[in-house]
């Protein structure tokens, strides 16, 4: 099967978490028993990606070496880094990634999300995959504070940033898995009305390209870049971790 590499976005300042985030970085803060940065790692070494390149930015980047080095506790040879200036953006963070890809296909997922389940049986569909990417969506209760799809059938017709009135429930959650061509439509983004280049405007080019896939998340999912979805997050890995489930 294609080979596929995974890049974890870790950027940004976290200013909607302060003054937690005034002297760390959001990634680096808890969540029940474990820094917030081990979940989307975990998820994409589960996965049985071991090509890892880990975004971050601000202040407070050395820490992330510290806290994970080679990443040997995950089983990996090595991780690599890259620095974002600012905070430009989830697409732009993952522009940064385009030395590491090199003609490999990605698996993206953000930092600060965090899912009961693993993702292995989604990003082995979209190996087998012609061409283009692959979102993950959930029901959620309150898709006004996300990416929100609108579905017809097996299609996605559209994908609405934060929309005061949603189409529908269903979130495009942080795990994205993109072609060769990602970083060609990177570069011909423009900046939403917030400043930043979006990646809701990434999928949306796949749209157009009649190139995006889907499928619908099984277990729970979570952000945690809120007080509410951070203690939700921590919430919810308590009882996982309780219960003992450690499914893949
Ligand atoms: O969690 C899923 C949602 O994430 C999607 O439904 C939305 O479509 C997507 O835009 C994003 O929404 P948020 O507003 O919640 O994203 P946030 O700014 O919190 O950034 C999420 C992660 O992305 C963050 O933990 C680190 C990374 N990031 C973000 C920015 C703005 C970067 O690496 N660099 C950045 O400049």
């Amino acid at each position: 099967m294609r080979n596929l590499r995974g890049v974890i976005l870790a950027g940004g300042l976290g200013k909607r978490l302060l003054p937690l985030t005034k002297i760390t970085n959001k990634h680096l803060l808890p969540v029940y028993d474990k820094p917030m940065i081990y979940y989307p790692l975990t998820l994409l070494v589960r996965a049985g990606i071991k090509d890892i390149l880990i975004v971050t930015g601000g202040n407070h980047a050395g820490e992330f070496l510290r806290l994970l080095g080679n990443g040997h506790e995950f089983g990996l040879s090595h991780i690599h880094y890259a620095y974002q200036e600012g905070e430009g953006g989830i697409a732009e963070a993952l522009g940064l990634a385009q030395h590491f890809a090199k003609n490999s296909r990605i698996a993206v997922v953000l930092g600060d999300n965090i899912l009961e389940n693993g993702i292995k049986e989604y990003v082995d569909r979209f190996r087998r995959q012609k061409s283009g990417a692959r979102v993950l969506l959930k029901e959620v209760d309150d898709p006004e504070r996300f990416g929100v799809a609108t579905l017809k059938g097996r299609k996605i017709l559209a994908i609405e940033e934060k929309p005061k009135t949603p189409k529908s429930r269903y979130a495009v959650t942080g795990v994205y898995m993109y072609d060769e061509k990602v970083f060609e439509i990177i570069k011909s983004l423009k900046p939403s009305g917030r400043g930043e280049f979006e990646i809701t405007d990434v999928n949306n080019a796949y749209i157009r390209k009649n190139e995006l896939e889907f499928d619908v998340l099984k277990g729970w999912w979570t952000d945690s870049g809120t007080y509410d979805s951070l203690l939700r997050a921590n919430q919810l890995v308590a009882e996982k971790v309780k219960k003992g489930s450690s499914n893949g």
